[in-house]
C-alpha cells in the first residue's frame, strides 16, 4: 500500500472527525479505533457547526492535519423551512474547514455530498464531470450541499497558501465523496422498511426513483484509505456497483430478512410499487440518483484497496443479516 502523507508528517496533529454520532461518523469510529492514529471525534455538543466561532475555536485548538466532515444537516424535508440553518451547516461549515486545511502541509479534508446536487438532467449514471443542478430544480438540502462543494473547490483552487504549498509538493488535498442512500448504525430506509413489514400487512413504496444503496461502513473504509493514499484531490462518486429503486430495495431487504428468520406481517405480493407523486413530500427528490463510480474504482485499484469492489446486494444482504441477528438476541 502507498504510504500516507499523513503518516509521514503528522507531527502529532490529529484527525478531526465531525459528526461522531451519525451513520458515517459511527462507522468512522469503528474504522479508526484500532488505527493507532490520534483521532478526535466531535459531537454536536462539542462543536455546533451552525456557529462559525465554535468551528474556528475547535480548529485552532486541535490544529488537525486531517478533517473528515461526516456531519451535515440531513433532514431533507425540514430543510425546506430551515434554509439558513441548512446552508450554515452544509455550506459555511465545510468552507471554514477547507479554509483551514488548504493551508496545512500535507493536510486532507474529506467531505461527503449527495445525489441531490443533480436534478434529473439525464437518465444514465452521473459522472463527476456532469453539470450539476440546475439549482432552481434542487431541493434546499441539495442546494446547500452543492454550495458546500463549490466552497471547498473554490478554496482549494484559488487559495494562495494552497498554490504556494503545491509548488513545494506538500499540498493539501480534498475529497468530496458524493454518495447516496446510506445505511448503517442509525435511522435509515432499510431499518424503516423492516420495522413496517413486521407491523403491517401491506406496504406502498416508491418505484420510480432509482439509486445505489451505500453501506456507511464501506464508505468509512474508503474514506480512511483515501486519506492514507496518494489519491488526487477532487470529487468522487462513492457508491457500490448496481442500481435499484426504493421499491426493489424494500422487497430485497424484506425477503432477505425473512430468509434469516425474521417474522413479517407483509407478504411479498403486498409490497406495492407506487409513484413518487403518490407520496408527496415538502422536498422534491430526483428520479435518477444513479452514479457512475469508475473514477473511484480506478483510484482505489491504483492504490491497492483490498478486496473486490462491492455490489450493493451483497452489502445489503450482510447488513440485513446483522440486523436480524441483533433483533433475535434482544
Ligand atoms: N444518509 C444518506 O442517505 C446520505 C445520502 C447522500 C449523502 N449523505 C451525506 O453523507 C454524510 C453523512 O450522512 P449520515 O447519513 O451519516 O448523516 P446522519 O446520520 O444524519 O448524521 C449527521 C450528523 O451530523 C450532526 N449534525 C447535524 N447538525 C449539526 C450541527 N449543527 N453541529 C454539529 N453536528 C451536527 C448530527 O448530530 P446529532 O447526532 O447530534 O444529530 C449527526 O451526528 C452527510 O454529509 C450527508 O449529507 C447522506
Amino acid at each position: 500500500m502507498a504510504h500516507s502523507s499523513f503518516e509521514h508528517s503528522n507531527h502529532g496533529r490529529p484527525i478531526l472527525v465531525f459528526g461522531r454520532d451519525g451513520q458515517v461518523g459511527r462507522s468512522l469510529q469503528f474504522c479508526l479505533r484500532e488505527s493507532g492514529v490520534p483521532t478526535v471525534f466531535l459531537s454536536r455538543a462539542d462543536c455546533d457547526l451552525s456557529c462559525e466561532l465554535s468551528i474556528n475555536q475547535i480548529l485552532n485548538h486541535y490544529q488537525p492535519q486531517v478533517i473528515i466532515n461526516a456531519a451535515a444537516y440531513t433532514a431533507v424535508d425540514k430543510a425546506e423551512a430551515e434554509r439558513d440553518l441548512a446552508f450554515a451547516i452544509n455550506a459555511k461549515a465545510p468552507e471554514l474547514m477547507a479554509r483551514y486545511i488548504a493551508k496545512v502541509d500535507n493536510g486532507t479534508l474529506v467531505h461527503y455530498s449527495t445525489d441531490y446536487v443533480f436534478a434529473d438532467t439525464k437518465q444514465e449514471p452521473y459522472l463527476e464531470s456532469d453539470r450539476v443542478g440546475p439549482v432552481e430544480y434542487l431541493n434546499v438540502y441539495g442546494q446547500s450541499k452543492l454550495a458546500g462543494e463549490l466552497a471547498i473547490e473554490r478554496l482549494f483552487n484559488t487559495s494562495d497558501d494552497f498554490n504556494r504549498a503545491s509548488i513545494t509538493d506538500k499540498f493539501a488535498r480534498y475529497f468530496i465523496l458524493r454518495t447516496s442512500w446510506i445505511y448503517g448504525d442509525g435511522g435509515n430506509f432499510i431499518r424503516t422498511m423492516l420495522r413496517l413489514a413486521s407491523e403491517r400487512d401491506q406496504l406502498k413504496v416508491v418505484a420510480n426513483q432509482v439509486g445505489v444503496p451505500t453501506s456507511a461502513q464501506w464508505l468509512a473504509e474508503v474514506s480512511v484509505h483515501m486519506v492514507r493514499s496518494r489519491i488526487e484531490s477532487g470529487i468522487y462518486h462513492a457508491v457500490p456497483d448496481g442500481e435499484v429503486s426504493w421499491h426493489g430495495l424494500a422487497v430485497f431487504a424484506i425477503e432477505r430478512a425473512v430468509s434469516y428468520g425474521m417474522r413479517m406481517e407483509v407478504k411479498p405480493e403486498n409490497i406495492l410499487p407506487i409513484l413518487a407523486s403518490d407520496y408527496p413530500a415538502p422536498a422534491n427528490r430526483p428520479h435518477n440518483s444513479r452514479f457512475d463510480n469508475q473514477k473511484l474504482k480506478k483510484a482505489l485499484s491504483d492504490m491497492a484497496f483490498t478486496g473486490q469492489y462491492p455490489y450493493w446486494r451483497e452489502q445489503v444482504e450482510n447488513y440485513v443479516k446483522q440486523l436480524v441477528k441483533e433483533s433475535q438476541s434482544n
